[in-house]
């Protein structure tokens, strides 16, 4: 048995069966689409649009969206065929142990803690940007030095550069969130249905009221000619054209993560094998709809500029306040809808989150105190506290443009890898009875490789640097424990 060793899928299902697991199924698909536009919808539209229009795209930040809404569904559709034929909790760390082996699995299962768990600190950044916003209004705020990490740099209100120390309210949120978490899902899905009402209306009423108050001159040129932007970090980025488009696509393809957290919880689901797909693909299609409507209205009301300096944080409340005039209650509403809106999403990744690490630790390569199920609220609670350090340490102490670069970019590797895997086992188990089926395999797994890909490629070499240092960390960890404790030996 070596690194390229396979999960036998009979096994897989088997103990999906024995419900070994204890997890209890109690989702439906109308749950399932709420858990996934619950991920979905956060920080990705309300914080990284306005940074994927000033570093990389102005207004073309729509075209952003559209391209990383295609290799989504592309992703989608290869995600919606492994849930239907796996139909067990693990996501793509499990559809990839079953078809390219352990070795991919574990790059995989390592890699999704890029998509879960940085992406909730990045979600936790965000939510303490817009938690200053609300404070505003009550004439009070966080210092800026206790709201931001010590990498960055801001103005502070004597007009002079300062750094960072903590982030306090994101660690606050990390911290309230995990404690629901060990309480159960059950509680935690009542929950974010109501969130995830409050949070599609939002961004409905910011469409149909901000149309009018588009302002032609934000949106000319739609499409900047090439040049480069240095962002207030030192950063440089390209800046227009289609460099700066495909840059905005890696950037607001956060915005689209989530839909695939869907699928982790598919041994919760009633009925796994039909719910998934429209659990992934229904909250998908009704997001990117909305984004692109979104993005067109925020670009018309705020400049680029306002978003690379005054609109920065807390983009959208910032836009409605000084543009929508007489919208005041808008604002208000978006930044409390937002508030608990990016609560519901480091919900459902930190849970996806302790369900990879579960199934990891169920196969034995990483240490069994992941698996542990309290005795009363059958929650991971040991995984939930240890990925609260980790969480809350990236939450507290790096800057969100870093996280959420990082989540991308993780993120489209690994949807790469599940496209490459449905092909594979298209090939290597054709019999094997599927559910749903990706049309035209393997172009649509192809184009998927293409669009992910290229998104990742406008992210930049200094994203890739990092994607490549945390993989290298995660084989030190593979060859030096995981090899050899594995169960499947
Ligand atoms: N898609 C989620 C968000 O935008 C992760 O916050």
């Amino acid at each position: 048995m070596g690194i390229f060793t396979k999960k036998p899928i009979a096994q897989l299902m088997q103990h999906s069966s024995e419900g070994e697991s204890g997890l209890k199924r109690t989702l439906g698909p109308g749950n399932l689409i709420a858990l996934g536009i619950g991920a979905i919808i956060g920080a990705g539209l309300f914080v990284r649009t306005a940074a994927a229009a000033a570093n990389y795209a102005g207004p073309s930040v729509t075209i952003g969206f559209i391209l990383a809404g295609i290799g989504c569904a592309f992703a989608g559709l290869c995600y919606a065929e492994f849930a239907s034929m796996i139909p067990i909790a693990g996501s793509a760390y499990t559809y990839s142990y079953a078809t390219m082996g352990e070795l991919v699995a574990w790059i995989i299962g390592w890699d999704l803690v890029l998509e879960y768990a940085v992406g909730a600190a990045t979600v936790g950044i965000a939510w303490s940007e817009y938690l200053n916003k609300l404070l505003e209004r009550f004439g009070m705020h966080v210092p800026l030095e206790w709201c931001h990490s010590p990498f960055e740099v801001f103005k502070n209100e004597a007009g002079v550069m300062q750094h960072g120390i903590m982030n306090v309210p994101a660690l606050f949120i990390i911290f309230m969130i995990t404690m629901l978490l060990i309480k159960g899902i059950k509680e935690s899905a009542v929950v974010n249905g109501i969130i995830v009402i409050s949070k599609v209306a939002i961004v409905i009423l910011f469409i149909c009221f901000g149309w009018h108050f588009i302002n032609p001159v934000n949106h000319t040129p739609y499409i900047p000619d090439p040049s480069t932007y240095t962002d207030t970090q030192g950063v440089v980025h390209s800046y227009g054209g289609i460099w700066g488009i495909l840059g905005a696509a890696g950037t607001v393809f956060f915005a689209f993560i989530g839909f695939d957290a869907v699928s982790t919880a598919a041994q919760e689901a009633k009925n796994p094998e039909k719910d998934m797909p429209i659990g992934i693909l229904g909250s998908l299609v009704i997001c990117t709809i909305l984004y692109i409507l979104f993005a067109h209205v925020l670009t018309g009301v705020a400049s680029v500029n306002d978003f690379r300096t005054v609109g920065r944080e807390a983009s959208v409340a910032y836009a409605v306040r000084t543009y929508m005039i007489g919208y005041g209650w808008l604002a208000d509403f978006v930044v409390v809808a937002i508030l608990f809106g990016f609560s519901s999403v480091i919900l459902v990744m930190l849970m996806g989150q302790s369900r990879v690490f579960y199934s990891m630790s169920k196969d034995g390569l990483v240490p069994k105190t992941f698996s542990n199920l309290h005795p009363k609220f059958h929650t991971p609670h040991h995984s939930n506290w240890i990925f609260l350090v980790l969480v809350g340490g990236f939450a507290a102490f790096v800057p969100g443009d870093i996280v959420g670069d990082m989540t991308s970019i993780g993120t489209l590797f690994a949807f790469v890898l599940v496209c490459i895997g449905v092909w594979i086992l298209r090939v290597t188990d054709p019999n094997l009875p599927r559910k749903f089926k990706v049309p035209m395999v393997p172009v649509v797994s192809t184009l998927g490789v293409v669009v992910c890909g290229a998104m990742m490629a406008g992210l930049g070499w200094t994203n890739w640097a990092r994607l490549l240092g945390w993989l290298l960390i995660g084989l030190v960890i593979y060859f030096g424990y995981s090899k050899k404790h594995s169960k499947l030996k």
